[in-house]
């Protein structure tokens, strides 16, 4: 197998099999310091940086606590505004990155252009993690994700997937790429201005995914084993910044998940995830039902960050 040390984290297209359930038994072994919130010392002598030119909750804050869980130190951006990114100078990524990389020794970044951390890769001489570009891919998300359900449900085969949301979505992207590598069908559910692109059908296709798309959560609910949902009312991915004017629509039935239709439809030992931020398409009296794991996937993305950091510090192997 390949080794993590000094490699990008940029898509899960790149990603072999074996490859995921090293990172997964890497975040186990790792998991108890995160669970009896402690720091411990593995990466005391390293840096992480943080460059963030789209809003963030968890992404950059799991990956800042990972770091701390792991010893070692942080610097960075939030917002890219008080950068000479984002003023008058609209620096480049070029010249952004080559100073990014004497400030530390790993670089997580979020960008609103897709390939934008591809193009930091290129010029950096240290790891550069995906923290989610534009439309293009949410890597990190979708290891916490399939961590979230290899440890609920002890395996990845044969489980069967509903997605719900925006399959033009960065995390959907990931999600495909992600189970080409394991044996779990899955059903898509999307508005019609929301479904997946052709393009993206051709590389699930090309990469032998088993998927079939459906219009109502309905319809395809029952025998989903694990249910993935994005929000369908959401900002433009593509945009710095995306602030809210006005009213908002509200979810349509088609991609809601309610306490009700859990209840009555979906499997009893069903486990639904959401990324978050959410909408209304999850509703907060789904949170307590035992069907809910968006708060332990949320857990996870701290114990996941935690692995690929260490792991792409060539800290642990
Ligand atoms: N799930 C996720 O990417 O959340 P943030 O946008 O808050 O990072």
């Amino acid at each position: 197998m390949r080794s993590f040390a000094g490699r990008d984290i940029l898509s899960l297209k790149e990603f072999e099999r074996q490859e995921f359930f090293r990172i997964f038994d890497v975040a186990d072994r790792l998991k108890p310091i995160a669970d009896n919130r402690q720091n411990s010392d593995l990466c005391a002598d390293k840096t992480l940086v943080t460059a963030f030119y789209q809003p963030s909750t968890r992404t950059r804050l799991a990956h800042e606590a990972a770091m701390h869980r792991l010893g070692g130190h942080v610097t960075g951006f939030s917002d890219a505004k008080m950068t000479r990114a984002g003023d008058f100078y609209q620096e480049s990524i070029k010249d952004t990155v080559k100073m990014l990389e004497f400030y530390g020794d790993v670089i997580v970044m979020r960008h609103f252009q897709q390939g934008a951390p591809h193009e930091a890769a290129k010029w950096a001489s240290i790891p550069v993690i995906n923290g989610g570009d534009g439309w293009g891919e949410h890597p990190t998300q979708i290891l916490t994700d399939l961590y979230t359900v290899y440890r609920e449900k002890g395996r990845l085969d044969g489980l069967k997937w509903l997605a719900v949301g925006d399959m033009r979505m960065r995390t959907m992207h990931s999600l495909g790429y992600a189970l080409s590598q394991f044996d779990c069908p899955i059903t898509l559910v999307s508005p019609p201005d929301m479904s997946p692109t052709d393009e993206f059908k051709a590389e699930l296709k090309q990469y032998s995914v088993n998927f079939k798309v459906a219009d109502h959560v309905e319809e395809a609910i029952a025998d989903a084993d694990v249910i993935l949902v994005e929000p369908v009312v959401q900002p433009d991915y593509t945009k710095s910044r995306d602030e809210r004017s006005g009213d908002v629509s509200l979810t349509p039935a088609n991609y809601r998940i309610t306490r009700e239709l859990l209840s009555t439809k979906a499997k009893s030992d069903a486990i639904l995830l959401h990324s978050l931020p959410r909408m209304d398409e999850i509703p907060p009296d789904v949170d307590i039902t035992r069907w809910s794991r968006y708060w332990q996937e949320a857990y996870n993305g701290v114990v996941m960050r935690m692995a690929l950091i260490a792991l792409v510090l060539g800290k642990m192997e």
